[in-house]
């Protein structure tokens, strides 16, 4: 019933930070993507009007039968993308090692049930000198005051956001698993709620 709910409302819910922020940070990390591309967890879509034709293969996993139909539905208005589209869990990925150039994470290291084992799995199919871009709500590590509202509420929030956590250390995690930051970003994601506004946003390199 929850993941009905988050599927029928996300984009309505994300609207506001889609102007204000989320649909340029979209822009600049996927527009110069090229070749063989795996994008987890693509929800509704977010991120297809961003991908160009240099894309040769675009891979998007979805396990959420709901989120799943909407995307299916709105991938068939880029005819100039080809796309497979799977409901495969980022913790345990069916692909050969080295299979991609890039892996495209956008608000989906917050939700996903074990963040060591899917960064391993993003590192493992990643080829040498690959791209993980990631934009990622994150803890608030500098701002006492916000840590102890997401602490208190995150409990809640996970039920209620369909197990997204408040609270996780993905740049650490993500240097833990073996990348090396390109470029890292943190800002604020204008048009949500306090607690989930301090994001990350770049791109990482396996080593
Ligand atoms: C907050 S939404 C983000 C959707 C989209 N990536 C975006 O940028 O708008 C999180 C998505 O991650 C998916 N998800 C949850 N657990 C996952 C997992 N273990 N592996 C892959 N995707 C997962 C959810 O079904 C949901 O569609």
């Amino acid at each position: 019933m929850l993941s009905w709910l988050m599927a029928k409302y996300y984009d309505p819910m994300l609207r506001d930070a889609e102007t204000r922020c989320l649909q340029e940070w979209r822009k600049q990390l996927l527009q110069a993507l090229s070749a063989d591309v795996l994008e987890l967890g693509s929800g509704t879509g977010a991120n297809l009007p961003f991908y160009s034709n240099a894309v040769n293969r675009l891979v998007l996993t979805e396990p959420s039968k709901h989120m799943r139909k909407q995307l299916i539905a709105k991938s068939k208005e880029y005819s100039h993308l080809t796309v497979d589209i799977f409901d495969y869990e980022a913790e345990s990925l069916p692909f050969p090692d080295s299979s991609f150039d890039a892996i495209v994470s956008t608000l989906v290291l917050c939700s996903v049930k074990n963040q060591e084992q899917a960064l391993a799995e993003i590192h493992r199919v990643l080829r040498p000198q690959g791209k993980l871009i990631f934009i990622e709500h994150v803890i608030a590590k500098d701002r006492p005051e916000r840590l102890k509202w997401q602490r208190r509420i995150e409990p809640f929030w996970k039920v209620l956001q369909c197990g997204c956590h408040l609270t996780r250390d993905t740049e650490k995690n993500i240097l833990q698993a073996g990348f090396e930051v390109k470029n890292i970003n943190r800002q604020s994601m204008r048009g949500v709620p306090p607690i989930a506004r301090p994001t990350i946003w770049g791109e990482a390199i396996k080593v």
